[in-house]
């Protein structure tokens, strides 16, 4: 009956009150209890906080850049990164072409140029010259210069999905910075500016306060 309601639209919102009132009255805040404040909601690929890049690649010897989300580490030695991208996007004419592509962080300075990128694709206009860039090793991957890291990446395997991404295994041969961003030679996430993303509701954000050290905090624990 409980369940009926929670997956009735019209009482979307219901459950969350109805339970809240009858569990209030109970004080020991049992595992039970919290397990049933839970409401199903609507299915998707959910992941917060999301990093956001801009990927670079050039198409016919011209630039072209695009923010990206679908972005992740597969592996450390030799570092590999992936991206997923759709396969009508003008990028994936250039990954294609060239085998190569750039991974350039976005400081919150650069949300405004990296967001109409992806407005516009260079199908449609040039966006060449939005960002002032440089080559490195493998030519074919313009990387941004005012962006605070630039991975620079060489296509080690390529799986076209049928439901219409193309995902890139890229192997990050060289990575670029300044040291005004840089702490122990090591990208400073709090130094670079960076912004990240959140998916569904389509905002940006910067990063908030220093919570603990990795790897290291949790040998306080106490069971
Ligand atoms: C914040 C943000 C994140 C995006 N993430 C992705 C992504 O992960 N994969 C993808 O295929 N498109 C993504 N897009 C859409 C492309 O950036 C957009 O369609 C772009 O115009 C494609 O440019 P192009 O056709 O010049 O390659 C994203 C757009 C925005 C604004």
């Amino acid at each position: 009956m409980i369940i009926k309601l929670i997956n009735s639209p019209i009482l979307f919102h219901l459950p969350i009150i109805f339970i809240g009132i009858n569990f209030r009255s109970i004080k020991s805040k049992r595992k039970k209890d919290i397990i049933l404040r839970k409401n199903k909601i609507r299915v998707g690929s959910y992941l917060y906080p999301m990093p956001v890049v801009i990927i670079g690649v050039n198409v016919k010897d011209k630039p072209n850049f695009m923010p990206l989300a679908w972005v992740s580490i597969v592996e450390y030695k030799p570092p590999i990164i992936s991206i997923s991208s759709h396969q009508g996007h003008y990028t994936n004419i250039g990954i294609k072409e060239n085998q190569t592509f750039s991974v350039n962080t976005p400081s919150k300075e650069l949300v405004i140029p990296m967001d109409y990128c992806g407005l516009k694709s260079g199908k449609e206009i040039d966006k060449s010259d939005i960002f002032d860039t440089f080559y490195g090793e493998l030519k074919t991957a313009p990387m941004i210069k005012a962006s605070p890291l630039n991975l620079e990446c060489r296509v080690v395997k390529t799986i076209e999905l049928e439901t219409g991404h193309d995902i890139f295994l890229g192997e990050i041969i060289n990575a670029y910075s300044e040291d005004k961003f840089l702490t122990n030679g090591i990208p400073d996430v709090k130094k670079m500016n960076v912004i990240f993303f959140s998916m569904n509701d389509n905002n940006y954000w910067e990063i908030g306060d220093h919570v603990g050290r990795a790897w290291s905090i949790g040998k306080s624990y106490k069971k």
